[in-house]
């Protein structure tokens, strides 16, 4: 039976880019989103920035914005993680939007008619210079415990204390310095503190998820139980009521009937799962996926649609407590998991939550390092439990370079081109001294797919590596390279790389959800589909036709971590157009290195090639070189003077080094964006002849 899934990860606050943490957290959801695809299941899977609330609003005006231009500006920064990383979200919306107004009213107006919103009045303080009520970490003051001065409105950094922002002494507004005042003033509550609420939360929190597991990993259950438990032993008590409104002026959603009030941005920030979800079925995209013709509400109300969400450990209060009962008392579907995951450190720092840390995301992506080498990594740490995994930089090579690439890439680039050099490309009879291994390959998928449905992804990594250790012994063992010596073995020849193909291809199938796009090459040159789970039961016929290998994934090298940790020199930049280079010193025709790595030489694709009309000696190509812009592949057009030489349809699909960073050159016939290499003697006597690299070459690599 196929399951319908909607899958949200946390909706990270539009006040900045996104940092490792952001990244590992959508990572670790994605990989399941393409596990339980591979599966069969349909999944939506959605995300939105949170927009609202009085940080955001401050940030906003610091930069000269509003707070919609300033949430806009960071929303158009997402896209090149999102490509850059290969996480697949359907939609990614926001908070600031209409149908986040609509529902988060919606379900205001249902608490209220079920008579669980109270109002009372409280006294807080207020900045009289910038004329708003100020949130607890924008005061401080000196401690009234040990009198350390600067101290938060809630503890004290030096001697621990824990009070209230009004038991500061001598406070002041951070914003604006001056004394706050205290001020009275009508808010609203979610009546959290209401037998039913809390009666509701304690089955809610220890029921089931559809496959019959606690929605709830048991550490966070426990939690939960912390917090609902204290109520009934504490004289019943109950939760504290929430307080879910803030005074104008404030960047939200307008309270219904309640002029100058607004929702407090964690009221309307999970609503946002739901406004991104309404958002996408609205667009009528989500339609075509597994032929659903459902309304946002049909799907909503449907029995079969399970509900999940992935969040990290700071904000397990919001979404075991809050969120399931405005929901289940609003008449909402309520969650049926919630999937919490611990944080990511780097080199064993823990990394502040607003700036992050070293490790910028986008500078990983800049210097040109793998995105898969990251899932990879990240996979391989995390597990089930809310636990902190730490990036640390020699484990990160370490395991890349040994067991991504020297074990599971190693099969394929030992085996493959045999197939294509020796058998035109067309595979053989399987080994029958390999069947046992072809079998146990094969029905390790349940176990995988056990880990992987569990989140346990360094399980299934582990299980992964176990049969790839077992093939690589298998060709170790059987030594093609020996086999293809001597004319004799060419039938046994056929066969092992036949067999290790298949293993090959298993493998590739268990870690598509890590990595969909090297994936997406195997499938290519295999000429097999692998998107399904169950394709390791196909059975590679003799005879099928393979495409040619090329190499499938660099190893990291040492330097580009020294980059991305900022403790090496920056990579070679290309020079700005038009800038004179400097003189090449002292050593006459020689130049330096230094000199040499200004060029930057790229391989690049001719995926296009024609005469040009008008032109006597010019062909104009289109190249690929490895480049992307907003998810897509940016082509370079580049004139060459070959026409004599070429004829423009047999260049299509060759690979030739260009100097990428030429400056770009406006010519009678268009803008000429770089220039391809070609050998020739002066007066082109003999002819001219365009490089190639040697096979296993790829777009995007550089000469050097
Ligand atoms: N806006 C709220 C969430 C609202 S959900 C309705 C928020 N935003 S956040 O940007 O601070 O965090 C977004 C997600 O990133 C959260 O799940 C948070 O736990 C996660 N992470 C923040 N720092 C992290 C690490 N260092 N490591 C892993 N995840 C971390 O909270
Ligand atoms: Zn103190």
């Amino acid at each position: 039976m196929s399951r319908t899934l909607f899958v949200t990860t946390a909706l990270p606050y539009a006040n900045g880019p996104f940092h490792i943490g952001h990244i590992m957290e959508y990572i670790q959801a994605d990989i399941w989103v393409r596990f339980q695809r591979m599966r069969g299941n349909t999944v939506h899977f959605v995300g939105a920035d949170d927009a609202h609330g009085a940080p955001i609003m401050i940030a906003a005006e610091k930069a000269g914005r509003t707070p919609q231009e300033f949430v806009t500006e960071i929303a158009a920064g997402r896209a090149q993680y999102f490509a850059g990383f290969h996480i697949g979200f359907d939609n990614w919306h926001s908070t600031d939007s209409p149908e986040n107004v609509e529902l988060s009213q919606d379900i205001y107006r249902k608490l209220k008619a079920a008579g669980l919103i109270a109002n009372k009045t409280i006294e807080q303080f207020y900045d009289p210079v910038k004329g708003m009520f100020l949130p607890d970490r924008y005061i401080k003051g000196e401690c009234p415990k040990c009198g350390a001065k600067d101290q938060y409105g809630d503890s004290c950094e030096v001697c621990g204390a824990v009070y209230a922002p009004t038991d500061l002494k001598n406070p002041y507004s951070t914003l604006t310095g001056a004394t706050p005042v205290l001020r009275t003033s009508e808010h609203y509550f979610f009546r959290l503190s209401d037998p039913r609420c809390i009666k509701f939360l304690q089955e809610w929190t220890r029921g089931a998820n559809a496959l019959g597991q606690p929605r709830l990993q048991p550490e966070v259950l426990n939690k939960a139980k912390e917090w609902l438990a204290e109520d009934e032993t504490a004289g019943g008590k109950g939760l504290s009521d929430w307080d879910i409104s803030r005074d104008a002026p404030y960047f939200g959603i307008p309270i219904p009937d309640a002029p100058g009030k607004y929702f407090y941005v964690w009221l309307d920030a999970p609503i946002g799962y739901l406004a991104s979800l309404k958002n996408y079925f609205d667009s009528g995209r989500a339609k075509s996926i597994g032929g659903t013709a459902q309304t946002f509400a049909e799907f909503l109300a449907d029995p079969k649609t399970e509900q999940i969400h992935f969040i990290g450990k700071d904000i397990i209060y919001f979404h075991t407590l809050f969120w399931p009962a405005m929901l289940h008392f609003a008449g909402y579907k309520v969650p049926d998991s919630i999937n919490v995951h611990g944080f990511i450190n780097v080199s064993g720092e823990k990394m502040s939550k607003s700036r992050g840390t070293g490790v910028s995301p986008l500078r990983y992506l800049e210097l040109g390092m793998n995105p898969e080498w990251l899932r990879y990594y990240i996979a391989a740490k995390l597990s089930a439990a809310v636990e902190d995994i730490d990036l640390n930089p020699d484990d990160f090579l370490a395991r890349v370079n040994s067991d991504l690439v020297g074990k599971y890439v190693n099969i394929a680039s030992r085996c493959a081109n045999f197939i294509t050099k020796r058998f035109e490309g067309k595979l053989g009879d399987h080994d029958p001294a390999a069947a046992k291994l072809e079998h146990d390959s094969a029905f390790a998928q349940d176990e995988i797919g056990r880990h992987y449905e569990a989140r346990e992804f360094g399980k299934a990594i582990r299980r992964i590596m176990e049969l790839a250790d077992a093939a690589n012994q298998y060709v170790d063992a059987c030594k093609p390279w020996e086999l293809a010596k001597n004319p004799a073995g060419e039938a046994r020849l056929h066969c092992v790389c036949t067999s290790a193909l298949t293993l090959f291809r298993d493998l590739t199938i268990y870690l598509a959800p890590i990595l969909p796009d090297v994936a997406r090459q195997v499938a290519g040159f295999l000429r097999i589909s692998l998107s399904h789970w169950s394709n390791v039961h196909t059975t590679l016929a003799a005879d099928h036709q393979i495409g040619f290998y090329q190499h499938l994934m660099n190893r990291i090298e040492v330097k580009q971590i020294d980059a991305l940790l900022g403790l090496g020199p920056e990579p070679a930049a290309a020079p700005a157009a038009g800038a004179t280079p400097p003189p090449s010193g002292a050593a006459g025709s020689h130049i330096s290195i230094d000199d040499f790595a200004r060029i930057d030489l790229r391989i690049a694709k001719i995926v296009n090639a024609e005469q040009v009309e008008g032109a006597a000696k010019l062909v104009k190509l289109t190249l690929d070189v490895g480049e992307t812009e907003n998810g897509q592949p940016r082509l370079r057009t580049v004139f060459a003077g070959i026409k004599a030489h070429y004829k423009p349809e047999d260049l299509i699909g060759r690979l030739t080094p260009m100097v990428a960073n030429l400056a770009p050159r406006k010519m009678k016939f268009g803008l000429s964006e770089g220039m391809v290499l070609a050998a020739s003697f002066p007066d082109d006597q003999g002819g001219v002849y365009l490089l190639q690299p040697d096979s296993g070459a790829l777009p995007g690599m550089k000469v050097k």
